[in-house]
């Protein structure tokens, strides 16, 4: 399929949008300087911290799973069966547990992730969420694809 170019100007700070890229959705998360400074703080929570078995380009850090730290672009399928994680951005609800920092919880089988698509311990997905090939065109315009 061809890229999909994407402006993403209009992402408020802490929230996604969602995209469309081969028929598959893609999030887009404006990440805070909290968001990012409670990602290291779940290292110890998640089963691939440095996604050396998940999918993700080479040119994204390992840790924060991005380009540019502030902007997340994940392919929005849960690595178990497919489906469309919720994203929660919230801290520490009471039902998604205690050291739940925001992220993506999938309906199906009840799969959590964080805010850079990193799989919590002990879920039924074995997988961070994918990273999907992507570049920008401008501050504002990313080409995924
Ligand atoms: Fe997401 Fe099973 S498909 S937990």
């Amino acid at each position: 399929g061809a890229p999909v170019k994407v402006n993403v100007s209009k992402i408020e700070a802490g929230q996604q949008m969602v995209a469309e890229w081969r028929g598959q959705p893609v999030f887009i998360v404006r990440r805070t300087e909290e968001i990012l400074a409670n990602l290291s703080k779940i290292e110890g929570s998640v089963a691939d911290p440095e996604s050396a078995e998940s999918v993700q380009p080479e040119y994204v850090d390992k840790k924060n799973r991005a380009i540019k730290p502030e902007l997340l672009v994940l392919v929005g399928l849960c690595t178990h069966l497919g489906c469309a994680p919720s994203f929660r951005p919230e801290v520490a609800p009471a039902d998604l547990g205690p050291d739940w920092v925001g992220g993506y919880f999938c309906p199906c089988h009840g799969s959590r992730y964080d805010l850079a698509g990193r799989v919590y311990k002990a879920q039924p997905a074995p997988l961070n969420l994918p990273v999907p090939p992507h570049s920008y065109e401008t501050d504002d315009v990313i080409i995924i694809g």
